[in-house]
């Protein structure tokens, strides 16, 4: 017989007289004659009620099981007398799976996320985390859709390269060099003895390799895995997450800002629709002002804002922040919290950035001292998006690399796009985990990504 999933089973519009489903119990209870038992199989939130009647053969091993056992039952879909639930199950036939003992660290109680955290393994059996799981595949899919929809092609950008996009100096190293005994006749621990010959590193972002295939694609993106070996316990920072990067060609920075605005509403919408059981469970039980905050998202208008008017209204706050403000900071959360939450109370999208605190591939606005960045802010998290336009100008371009201290021969290849058929062409970066968390209301990053890799964390 065909396994059928618990979410297809309660949206039968019938009785069913054959069925089989598989799952892990959740609760049992006994009464005279028959033992109640949940389960869920994790393909939605909720779970099936199955009613065992003394009267099977395996009675005595069912009212055993325990909670996170795996089962398997087949019975009749009938309707459910019970309140709360339309269908349950009467089993004709139970085979107990798997045993969980009593050592199952998730009992029904509720536990801490930083406990849940220790068994990262286990954490995709509860009720939050199969939420937080679902939505974030539903989300991947939903960002494809997107894109595909308005005619962008998905680039695979490698995950191991010669080039620090970011030139923040956070890239783990890639060697096949052994760094315990290193070989001192040949080079030692040279790089140039290494598997590449050259360098190596997991990559910070796409980006570079993106802006190769917009300019022959048009419009392209990437989402896959990035790394920082950037040394913070933030509860917005790990050094594993996934960013999605859209490139285009002949598109502006303005362009740009729309399409980031654009999709940020777009998955917002996406999961409200489509996963409203699993958004429920974290409006009710992560963040009370969760569904007020997202539809406040979606109605209103992102604020457009230069850097230089942002730090004008720091300035005049009056708020005692930790970090003051002066003209060319890289502003902090604190700043960032101010702005998104007290003083506008909505996403606001921060343009043309002193040169000084961006990387060389941005464009250099004409007063020579700002460029062309934009970062989307929004209220709970800070930055979610950052992106530019690019730099096309090959002279400025070099000029800025040299100003920064960027060997060019080591980009040869990315200054050959400004060699040929250059274009003004732009594209932003957003951090996927970030996004869950605004959708989700979860505050702390390491609860949204399977398993999370911080300064000191590699277990799992
Ligand atoms: O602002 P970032 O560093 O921009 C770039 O990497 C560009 N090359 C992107 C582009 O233009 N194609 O990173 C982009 C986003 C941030 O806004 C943030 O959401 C996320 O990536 N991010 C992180 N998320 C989790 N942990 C970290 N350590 C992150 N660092 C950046
Ligand atoms: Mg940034």
């Amino acid at each position: 017989m065909n396994r059928i999933k618990i979410n297809s089973l309660l949206q039968s519009k019938t009785p069913l007289n054959l069925v089989y489903v598989c799952g892990w119990v959740k609760t049992r209870r006994d009464s005279k004659e028959f033992s109640f038992i949940e389960i869920n199989d994790g393909s939605c939130l909720k779970n099936i009620q199955i009613i065992a009647p003394s009267s099977l053969l395996n009675y005595d091993e069912i009212q055993k099981l325990t909670t996170g056992s795996a089962v398997s039952i087949s019975g009749s879909l009938v309707p459910s007398q019970g309140k709360g639930q339309r269908w349950e199950i009467v089993a004709t036939g139970i085979s107990v799976i798997g045993l969980a003992p009593e050592t199952f660290p998730l009992q029904k109680k509720r536990h801490s996320d930083e406990y849940l955290r220790s068994i990262a393994h286990l954490r995709p059996r509860t009720n939050k985390y199969g939420s937080v799981f679902r939505i974030r595949s539903e989300l991947s899919y939903a960002i494809h859709t997107f894109f595909r929809d308005r005619g962008f092609r998905y680039i695979h950008s490698p995950i191991i390269t010669g080039s620090d996009c970011e030139g923040a100096g956070e890239m783990f190293r890639v060697t096949t060099l052994d760094i315990k005994n290193p070989d001192i006749k040949n080079r030692g621990l040279d790089a140039s003895g290494d598997f590449f010959g050259k360098e190596a590193g997991l990559t910070v972002s796409g980006q570079l390799s993106a802006e190769m295939f917009a300019l022959a694609l048009g419009d392209v993106y990437t989402f896959g895995p990035t790394f920082r070996a950037e040394n913070s316990n933030t509860r917005r920072h790990v050094a594993e997450f996934w960013m999605v990067e859209p490139e285009m060609a002949f598109c502006d920075l303005f362009g740009n800002m729309e399409i980031g605005e654009d999709l940020i509403r777009y998955l917002i919408s996406h999961a409200l629709r489509e996963c409203p059981e699993d958004m429920a469970l974290f409006g009710n039980f992560v963040d009370k002002t969760l569904m007020e905050t997202l539809n406040h998202i979606l109605s209103s208008e992102f604020v457009r804002l230069p850097y230089g008017e942002a730090v004008e209204i720091l300035k005049t706050s009056r708020v005692p922040f930790e970090y003051p403000v002066t003209y060319g900071i890289d502003l902090q959360s604190e700043h960032e919290k101010y702005l998104t939450e007290t003083h506008f109370k909505k996403p606001v999208i921060l343009h043309d950035y002193p040169k000084t605190i961006k990387p060389f591939y941005m464009r250099l606005n004409s007063d020579q001292q700002t460029v062309a960045a934009m970062d989307i802010l929004v209220p709970g998290i800070g930055e979610i998006v950052g992106g530019s336009q690019r730099e096309e100008r090959l002279d400025v371009l070099q000029d800025r690399m040299d100003e920064m201290g960027i060997i060019r021969e080591n980009y040869w290849w990315y200054l050959d796009s400004r060699r040929y058929g250059s274009a003004p062409h732009s594209g932003f970066g957003m951090g996927f985990e970030r996004l869950l968390m605004m959708i989700t209301g979860i505050s702390n990053i390491r609860d949204v990504i399977p398993f999370p890799r911080t300064p000191g964390n590699i277990d799992f």
